[in-house]
């Protein structure tokens, strides 16, 4: 618990209980192959014909990865990456970029993050007043420390008040310009402090149009499996439509949700990084379809190469910095392949446009996909070594007066607290 000599301002829980969640595809094997039952979901004005979202993922799912994701899958949604309401508001540059749209965009979904009310208010009206978003989700699942300690992401909803008050502020000026709003849960901080249940009640009640739960509390962080029951207690206790979320590697896996769960929908993280075509293999198991795309190198390339073209749009023509987006992505996409560790290092250190062609030149486009990573996890998998939060934080369900100040009180744009 909190150490007052060592951190004196914040609240700090270790997780050392959270590591035995087994994969719910694993230790069920009587899973019964009923038919799939899935249905366009309704998100008030906004018509999901195939509920598949594609989850916000920061430095990932900007415009140029949204619309490839697009491209392979079906009419889902495709979520932009969360923008912190504060740099919003402050017309911050990079999260003014970060709120483009491409025109192709079926659906222009947009997430806030905020922990002050009246700054994520601020921020929603900024999306309804300069049209920026059909769509508005709100991050009340971030379990990054420099979140959660400022009492934000997946610290938020332990405090009802403060969740009520922000999901009351953002509906109320989105549904003024009929646009959805939607709300990001995790099951809560650890299993002695879970949130899920209260949570999806409270945005239910507030006018929320549907909830997405990370099966996974903030202690388990990305280690261990998203525990999908939790995502069927959700889905039986409300009547908004609920999307489940977490370890969605492959198409069988989003069936498998859906059947053991009953979700509405399923949301796709960590699953479609360098794996764009994904959705097209969930579009095909979704109209029954048994093809798979599993693409050979060349074609791997193809998607790089265009990725790159899209990236330096968005960078409005700045190559270098495109392509320094790219590379996480390009370690991605090559994942499983044999290429080898100075091809890899040649990529993490290109400049420019040239340099990924030059590269991409060099490999040889016949290489069939690795078996071996199809479908399998990747991206983040470790647990929270600790759960940071704001000192006291866990003491009360609602805000004092005192948390309040201590939690807004420097922030200069703030005039109601
Ligand atoms: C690199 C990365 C960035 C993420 N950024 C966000 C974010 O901005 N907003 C959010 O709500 N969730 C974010 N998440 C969480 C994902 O949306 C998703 O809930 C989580 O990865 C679990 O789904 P998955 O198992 O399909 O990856 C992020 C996850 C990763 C791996």
């Amino acid at each position: 618990m909190h150490d007052p000599v060592m951190e004196p301002m914040e609240t700090t829980i270790s997780a050392p209980h959270e590591t035995e969640i087994l994969d719910p595809r694993t230790d069920s094997p009587s899973v019964p192959a009923d038919p799939v039952h899935i249905s366009p979901v309704r998100l008030g004005p906004i018509t999901v014909p195939t509920p598949v979202v594609l989850s916000p993922m920061a430095g990932v799912t900007n415009w140029p990865f949204r619309v490839l994701c697009e491209e392979y899958g079906p009419e889902g949604l495709y979520v932009a990456e969360m923008i912190t309401a504060r740099a919003l508001v402050a017309r911050n540059p990079k999260a003014l970029r970060l709120c483009r749209f491409a025109p192709q965009e079926r659906v222009r979904s947009l997430q806030l993050y905020g922990v002050n009310p009246s700054i994520v208010e601020q921020a929603a009206r900024i999306v309804v007043d300069e049209h920026m978003a059909d769509h508005v989700d709100l991050n009340f699942g971030c379990p990054v420390p420099k979140v959660t300690r400022r009492g934000g992401g997946s610290a938020l909803p332990w405090k009802t008040d403060l969740f009520a008050e922000i999901l009351r502020r953002v509906v109320k000026v989105c549904d003024a310009a009929d646009i959805p709003v939607t709300a990001k849960i995790r099951v809560g901080i650890d299993h002695e402090h879970e949130t899920f249940l209260e949570a999806g009640h409270i945005a239910q009640e507030e006018g929320c149009r549907a909830v997405t739960l990370h099966a996974r509390t903030t202690a388990e962080y990305y280690g261990g499996h998203s525990d999908w029951s939790r995502i069927g207690e959700l889905k039986s206790a409300l009547d908004i439509p609920v999307f489940g979320n977490g370890d969605i590697w492959g198409a069988e896996d989003a069936l498998a949700m859906i059947r053991q769960t009953g979700c509405d929908g399923v949301a796709i993280g960590r699953g479609c990084q360098g794996r764009p075509w994904l959705f097209a293999n969930i579009r095909n198991a979704f109209e029954g379809r048994p093809e798979r795309l599993n693409p050979n190198l060349g074609e791997v390339c193809d998607v790089i190469w265009r990725h790159a073209g899209l990236l330096t749009q968005f960078y409005d023509g700045d190559e270098r910095m495109a392509v320094h987006d790219l590379r996480k992505h390009i370690a991605w996409y090559l994942k499983g392949f044999p290429v080898g560790g100075s091809t890899r290092k040649a990529f993490m250190e290109c400049e420019s446009l040239a340099d990924v062609r030059r590269e991409i030149d060099r490999l040889d486009p016949t290489v069939e996909y690795p078996e071996r990573v199809i479908d399998k996890p990747r991206g983040r998998v470790r647990f929270a070594k600790k759960v940071h939060l704001p000192y006291g934080w866990l003491d009360s369900r609602v805000t004092t007066h005192e948390e309040r100040e201590t939690l807004f009180g420097d922030d200069p744009m703030d005039a109601s607290y």
